[in-house]
């Protein structure tokens, strides 16, 4: 049989990665390019959506040249994104005003407002089976409507980051049923926008865009796009999903019992569900899974790779010289320094909510900490214990996600995303849950990966996602060393008391950075 091959693309915070695999699931080629990301005030975070566009163009036009492939093999194209993201547009397609990302956390007051709505939050869980969290894009569109009506009155429909490209590749305006699930005006119980709950928020129907399931053809790459990218035209554009959902699938896990930790720049632990399945009290996400009979369970800590790269970019200014230097990876070099630091990094104990958090604590106030911090501690003790803060986070995430289905037993872990592509990550993650961590080849290339095998469903290369998990193999395992298992019991009693005592104080920051003048709104 003559080679088929297929193209994910992952629309993420720090970049766009497009990924080239044949049928088998082998990678021929992978190429990122990133982009900077707005913080036009605390807590707020944005991005230029026409930088994921020119960033899509030259990964795509970079995979296609590395691999050297008869582009005419080529079978699909899908995509993956990050989640939540508000991207505006007017009646000719433009974007009206720079994305209102899935991070930022400035629609409190919006949140509260749809809850009320609803009749409070059993009524909000009765639409859409999840709370109104801040960084939703439903929020969003109240905060646009409060705050910059006149763009407000110009929009004609929103989309979702990768819905965009989707959009610039095509020329379809489109969803699809995961992402939908994260606007928060999603019933993800019957898979369709929730009329009602849109009605009462006094929003225009018309803006809420078609919504697929994710392994439909939403479209075609048009000529344009071919002579401009190397793709060829007419090749269906499969719509995927967003990425945190996506990549649990693009790990195999479409039932209860494997844990999926993804360590991107937020933190997702994850279950795959064979039904729907009720949140009560809305304290995880629910989702539409990537096929019309999975969902999804998920709880998101924030700042998860991204706290780590945030460390690397502000501290770890010698490491990056020493890894230019030298021709080697940086994090190589600061995963050698924490290696040197014992499990617990000397009683030292980092909180990740850089960017406010979600999971387990709803706090758009929330701040990052190192606690503990001595004379006595090295480099290699606080780049450690940032990895292992994360992980605690992780870890409680996923004692909530356990909690949800009580006659689960969880048999390991599936990591995946960059922080997995550390042996020690991986090491601190087993030691923690106690639990054998697996990661399978291509995981770590995150959300491009899975949508590559989406595209094949879609394209009818496979016949369906079954068929496409047969290409999938373990890369990696990592067994729990028993020994290790009390100190981090320690480390986690410890982690998991500090939110509580530090909440006051984030509180009293939080006020005081809103009294600062307020940066400008778009016009
Ligand atoms: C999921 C979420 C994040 C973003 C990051 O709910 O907010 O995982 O999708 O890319």
């Amino acid at each position: 049989m003559a080679r088929a091959y297929l193209m994910g693309l992952d629309i993420g915070t720090s970049g766009t990665k497009a990924l080239l695999i044949d049928e088998r699931g082998e990678i021929l080629a992978s190429h990122t390019e990133e982009y900077p990301l707005a913080i036009p005030a605390p807590g707020w975070a944005e991005q230029d959506a026409l930088h994921w566009w020119q960033a899509s163009q030259v990964c795509i036009r970079s995979v296609l040249r590395s691999a050297a492939i008869d582009p005419a093999a080529l079978k699909g194209i899908s995509l993956s994104g990050q989640m939540h993201g508000l991207v505006p547009l007017d009646g000719a397609g433009e974007p009206l005003r720079p994305a209102i990302l899935w991070c930022d956390q400035r629609t409190e007051a919006e949140c509260a407002d749809t809850v009320r709505a609803a009749g409070g939050l059993d009524g909000l869980l009765a639409c859409t089976n999840n709370s109104m969290l801040t960084g939703y894009t439903g929020g969003k569109l109240l905060w646009m409507r409060k705050h910059e009506p006149d763009l407000f009155a110009r929009m004609r429909i929103f989309l979702n980051p990768k819905d965009y490209i989707l959009y610039r590749l095509t020329g379809e305006q489109s969803t699809e049923v995961s992402d939908a699930s994260g606007t928060g005006f999603f019933d993800v119980r019957t898979r369709r926008w929730h009329d009602g709950l849109i009605a009462k928020l006094g929003l225009p129907r018309s803006i809420f865009p078609r919504c697929l399931e994710s392994a439909d053809v939403a479209g075609r790459v048009t000529t344009q796009v071919a002579a401009a990218t190397g793709l060829p035209q007419g090749l269906p554009v499969v719509a995927g999903g967003g990425d945190a959902v996506i990549q649990t699938t693009g790990m195999g896990l479409v039932s209860p019992g494997i844990v999926g930790v993804v360590i991107g720049t937020s933190g997702v632990v994850a279950m795959g569900l064979d039904d729907f399945a009720p949140n009560p009290g809305g304290k995880l996400q629910v989702f539409c899974g990537n096929a019309p009979s999975l969902w999804h369970a998920m709880g998101v800590t924030l700042a998860a790779g991204g706290s780590y790269r945030w460390y690397r970019d502000t501290l770890c200014g010698q490491e990056v010289a020493q890894a230019a230097q030298q021709g080697r990876g940086v994090y190589d070099i600061m995963g050698e320094a924490a290696a040197a630091s014992a499990p617990g990094a000397g009683q030292l104990i980092f909180l990740p909510y850089l960017q406010g958090e979600r999971c387990p604590y709803p706090d758009p106030a929330a701040r990052g900490a190192f606690v503990g911090l001595s004379l006595a501690h090295t480099k290699g003790d606080i780049t450690r214990a940032v990895m292992e803060g994360i992980s605690c986070s992780l870890k409680q995430v996923g004692d909530l996600l356990l909690g949800l289905l009580p006659r689960v037993t969880p048999k390991h872990i599936i990591a995946s995303g960059g922080g997995a592509a550390s042996p020690l990550w991986r090491q601190i993650l087993a030691d923690l849950y106690q639990l054998p961590v697996h990661t399978l080849a291509g995981n770590t290339e995150g959300g491009a990966y899975s949508a590559a095998l989406l595209a094949g469903v879609g394209a009818g290369l496979y016949k369906d996602l079954g068929e496409a998990f047969s290409v999938l193999h373990t890369e990696h395992r990592v067994e729990p060393i028993p020994a290790n298992a009390a100190v981090y019991q320690h480390v986690f009693t410890l982690y998991s008391g500090l939110y509580s005592q530090l909440q006051p104080a984030y509180a009293q920051i939080d006020r005081a950075a809103r009294e600062n003048p307020a940066p400008a709104i778009y016009k």
